[in-house]
């Protein structure tokens, strides 16, 4: 898969698509020394996604965003204080430049959406020492899911949820890259 006219240096000019897969987050620790700085793993429909404290992340087929980075920071693990919320800043930034929604943030990871969560962002750092080996991020953005399982069902929406409205993943998605691309070169220098 190829993300057209993305604007950015090194994130995202390789993408690995997956119709379905176990989880991205998972296939880049699997994979990560064929992988290259930048790269980005996306499915429509992950099995067994995961979310922080060994939750399980629940998204419906081919509705949402699901993907991960793989980023190699070379730099030590200080520097990357704070980048979850960076993160999430660069969606209330996007979905705003983009739609005129106005997301909040929910330290460390989430963002809410009329009081209910609209993305969860998974942050892990492989160390030696005190430097990162390497940058996983992953990222459930619900966009245009409708129904949410019973457990979920109060506490979870998605943008399409609260607009009635069909939003474009693949715009949401470069418009991210782009803008983090920028935000984390900052972050590592
Ligand atoms: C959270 O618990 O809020 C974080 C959820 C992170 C989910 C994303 S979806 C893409 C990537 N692959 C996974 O298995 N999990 C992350």
């Amino acid at each position: 898969m190829e993300l057209k006219n993305l604007k950015t240096d090194f994130l995202g000019k390789k993408v690995i698509y997956f119709e379905e897969i176990d989880s991205t987050q998972k296939y880049i620790k699997n994979n990560i020394s064929n992988l290259e700085n930048g790269t980005v793993v996306i499915t429509d429909f992950q099995k067994n996604g995961v979310g922080t404290h060994d939750r399980k992340w629940y998204s419906s087929k081919g509705e949402n965003l699901t993907f991960s980075i793989l980023l190699y920071p070379n730099c030590k693990v200080k520097k990357l204080e704070g980048l979850t919320k960076k993160i999430a800043e660069v969606f209330v930034e996007i979905l705003k430049e983009l739609y005129d929604i106005n997301l909040k943030i929910k330290e460390p990871n989430d963002l809410i959406l009329n009081n209910k969560k609209v993305c969860g962002i998974l942050t892990e750092t492989s160390l030696k020492g005190e430097k990162v080996e390497n940058l996983i991020i992953g990222i459930g953005l619900n966009i245009n899911q409708e129904k949410f399982p019973e457990e979920i069902k109060e506490t979870a929406t998605s943008l399409k949820k609260e607009y009635s409205l069909k939003f474009d993943k693949i715009e949401i998605l470069k418009g991210f890259l782009e803008k983090f691309e920028k935000e984390y070169l900052n972050f590592i220098k």
